[in-house]
């Protein structure tokens, strides 16, 4: 079990992708997980200032997570939300809904669920290391500079990079400053430096990593 750990646009979900795919392994992607709780929470007109009222909708949203590394597709509520949980509605409010303790400790639950049944699998994230999967086989925590996170969010979702990098620089801070599970660096993971590298050279890595774990 790999836990890949790190901020927005280090190069967690491609590499993850990558590297559940040349292990013959599932992907979960634990982001994803809190911007459709988020997605349900807009569309029910909660108010995202009322924790109590966010983890309400949390409870009741019919959840369906997509672990294939080819194609994670996931859906809220019957309804497919791939392309709504990237949109800006849902990403300038999933801050607030990942800061309430009881949805994280409800979805961590299912995280770990999900790699109980799951020998090779790969969970990208921000609490993977320190908190969902304390006895992962390997943890990494990638990071880049905020120049290049930016330039690839922007070259993923075709937006503007300085507008990018301040809500980079915006979430970084919200998800570090949370009271539950601040985003950080486990004692025992392994950082990389992913600015300047190529995807094909971090996978690569990855691999020698998880190899040398493994077999030691
Ligand atoms: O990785 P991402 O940008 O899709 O994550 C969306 C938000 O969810 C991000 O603001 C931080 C939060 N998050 C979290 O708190 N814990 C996780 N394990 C994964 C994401």
């Amino acid at each position: 079990m790999v836990a890949v750990d790190g901020p927005s646009g280090s190069g967690k979900s491609t590499v993850s992708r990558r590297l559940a795919t040349l292990i013959d392994g599932i992907y979960l992607d634990t982001g994803a997980m809190y911007r459709a709780i988020t997605w349900a929470v807009l569309q029910s007109g909660a108010d995202l200032a009322d924790p109590e009222a966010i983890l309400k909708v949390a409870q009741e949203v019919d959840l369906s997570i997509g672990t294939d590394p080819k194609a994670p597709h996931f859906e809220a509520n019957g309804t497919d939300v791939d392309a709504a949980i990237r949109g800006p509605e849902v990403t300038g409010a999933v801050s607030a809904v990942a800061a309430v303790p009881q949805v994280r400790a409800m979805l961590v639950q299912i995280q770990q669920d999900i790699i109980a049944g799951a020998p090779r699998i790969v969970v990208e994230g921000r609490d993977i290391a320190s908190v969902v999967a304390p006895d992962a086989d390997l943890k990494v925590y990638l990071t880049a500079s905020a120049a290049a996170r930016a330039a690839r969010r922007s070259a993923e979702d075709a937006t503007d990079v300085k507008a990018t990098e301040a809500d980079l620089a915006r979430r970084d801070k919200l998800d570090s400053s949370r009271k539950t599970d601040p985003l950080k660096q486990a004692s025992d993971a392994t950082e990389l430096d992913t600015t300047g590298m190529g995807i094909d050279d971090v996978v690569t890595r990855l691999l020698e990593m998880l190899n040398s774990k493994v077999s030691s």
